[in-house]
């Protein structure tokens, strides 16, 4: 090439360069770098490991890498709290579960809108729970189990994620179920929750099948039940909480993805059918599946189907947790 071709595509270049970064956001393609999403708990817990799953796949799809950032404490609100009063570019996501139905009406007093503050992106997954305890625990069946905790309710502790999480609220569950309160223990999240338990300074949790199905399967902990109507496919050998004597014991833990507020419905739209792609990723699929879980059907991942469930799930928590008058504040 002569010095002047090179002169001319040198300075055609620097035009192209000066023209892309003089276009407007809205005028760039999306997304045009990296996204982060907030996990409103500790790494190494259950919505962080969704998380990790799902960014991966999403990201890829994206053409873009998506950092994941934990943000735990307060039951999740502090992450929650960051999403909805980031800028509204698709850039700051959250991922959170059914804490988002609880929140709007355990806590009076919040410094963001919990419902108002956010768009709906898509659903993700449903994941069942299972009753773990620490692996000296004396008693091997949940009704052994129920016995120990009636008997030295007053010496046991029990750890959860803070108000509103989903170990918080299984719990509260367990405890009315057996008639029989714990000293109950908060953690950022039930990932460095479940180190307590494996160590045996944490006596007894309630935690999603994608933090104990490993746990379990090594010995490392305890399994009195599972909280759904069937068995797993995952723990084949655990029994249901209505097998195991305690039918109303039951609860799993639905999770969504989310954009702040004002979020454009373009990019809302272009990350929710990121979402679907990567929920039929069949690595994605088969490690759902190994953690005893499954990604929602496509139908249910778009902003609509997904805003639907969590209004609807928001009406079904409000008078429970009104009639039980269990606020945060
Ligand atoms: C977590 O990721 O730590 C959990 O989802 C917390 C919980 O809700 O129990």
């Amino acid at each position: 090439m002569s010095r002047l071709a090179r002169r001319a595509t040198l300075a055609l270049a620097a035009l192209a360069a000066a023209a892309a970064a003089a276009l407007p956001a809205a005028a760039q393609p999306f997304p045009s770098r990296t996204l982060t999403v907030i996990v409103p708990f500790a790494a190494g817990g259950p919505t962080d490991t969704v998380t990790r799953l799902v960014a991966e796949s999403m990201g890829r799809e994206l053409g873009q890498t998506i950092v994941v950032e934990n943000a735990g404490g307060a039951g999740g609100t502090i992450g929650a709290q960051r999403v909805a009063n980031a800028k509204p570019d698709g850039y700051t996501l959250l991922l959170h579960h059914i804490g988002m139905a609880t929140t709007p009406t355990l806590y009076r007093r919040l410094a963001y809108d919990p419902v108002g503050g956010f768009e709906t992106i898509g659903l993700v997954t449903e994941v069942p729970m299972t009753l773990v305890a620490k692996k000296d625990f004396p008693a091997n069946t949940l009704a052994e189990a129920i016995a120990v905790i009636r008997r030295d309710q007053e010496k046991l502790n029990y750890a959860n994620a803070g108000i509103g999480a989903a170990s918080h609220l299984c719990g509260l569950l367990l405890m009315k179920a057996v008639d029989a309160p714990m000293t109950t223990v908060p953690f950022r999240g039930t990932g460095p929750a479940m180190q307590e338990v494996i160590s045996g300074r944490i006596d007894l949790m309630c935690d999603q099948t994608t933090s104990t199905t490993e746990q379990i399967k090594s010995g490392a902990i305890k399994v009195f039940a599972t909280t759904t109507p069937a068995r797993l496919e995952a723990l084949p050998e655990v029994p249901t909480s209505a097998e195991a004597g305690l039918p109303e014991f039951q609860v799993t833990v639905w999770h969504g993805l989310y954009a702040p507020k004002g979020t454009p419905a373009e990019i809302t739209g272009r990350l929710s059918k990121a979402l679907q792609v990567a929920l039929a990723d069949p690595k994605l699929v088969a490690r759902f599946a190994e953690l005893g879980t499954a990604p929602v059907a496509a139908a249910m991942a778009t902003p609509e189907a997904h805003r639907k469930f969590w209004l609807a799930d928001i009406a079904k928590w409000k008078p429970i947790i009104q009639g039980a008058g269990q606020y945060a504040d």
